[in-house]
């Protein structure tokens, strides 16, 4: 018994220490050259920058409101996980901002994102701006995308990534997209205290 109770407790103090410090471990993005600053406009017309969010946690996504499937199977997973912290630990919840950056700003204007936003998470905010600076946030948060002609108009191929970037604006980690709302939820648990 004695044997067994030593076993345990370190095995205790890691899961605690990894939870109270805001991941112990090293954040898989830590030191990454992904994020900077920027000033787009939101859904509702308004001018946002970087420094507006000064303080939250990010997931900052890049996509189009035109894409036929990855976009909103990603941004539905994101909502789910969202409105699952928002009943589990609102408190958490609180303190994530999510941002929707399109990298199709011909056709992504404020009032094409305000009908798009809403369908995943209220607190969807949606960016867009002039051409050239949707090429510099998406340079600085090593996202490509690239037009693709079709008969009846065009598509864009863009990275596929969900970033979790820090209050300070530093990376942490991207999203498991690829699994269910529930493994984003535990990732976002993991890290944003
Ligand atoms: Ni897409």
């Amino acid at each position: 018994m004695n044997s067994m109770f030593r076993a345990l407790i370190p095995a205790a103090m890691l899961v605690l220490s990894a939870c109270g410090a805001g991941g112990t471990g090293e954040p898989p993005l830590a030191g990454a050259r992904i994020g900077g600053p920027f000033t787009l406009t939101d859904q509702n017309g308004k001018i946002v920058s970087d420094g507006d969010f000064a303080g939250k946690y990010r997931i900052v996504y890049f996509g189009y409101t035109y894409c036929p499937d990855v976009c909103p199977t990603d941004l539905t997973k994101v909502g789910a996980a969202l409105r699952t912290l928002d009943k589990q630990a609102p408190r958490t919840a609180q303190k994530i901002v999510p941002l929707f950056i399109t990298i199709d700003p011909e056709r992504d204007t404020p009032a094409q994102l305000k009908q798009y936003v809403g369908n995943f998470h209220p607190r969807l905010i949606g960016l867009t701006g002039k051409p050239e600076a949707i090429a510099q946030v998406a340079k600085a948060y090593a996202v490509a995308y690239m037009k693709q002609p079709t008969p009846s108009g065009y598509l864009m191929g863009h990275t596929q990534v969900a970033y979790l970037m820090g209050p300070d604006g530093k990376p942490i980690t991207s999203l498991p997209l690829e699994k269910d709302p529930p493994a984003i939820v535990a990732e976002l648990e993991h890290w944003v205290h």
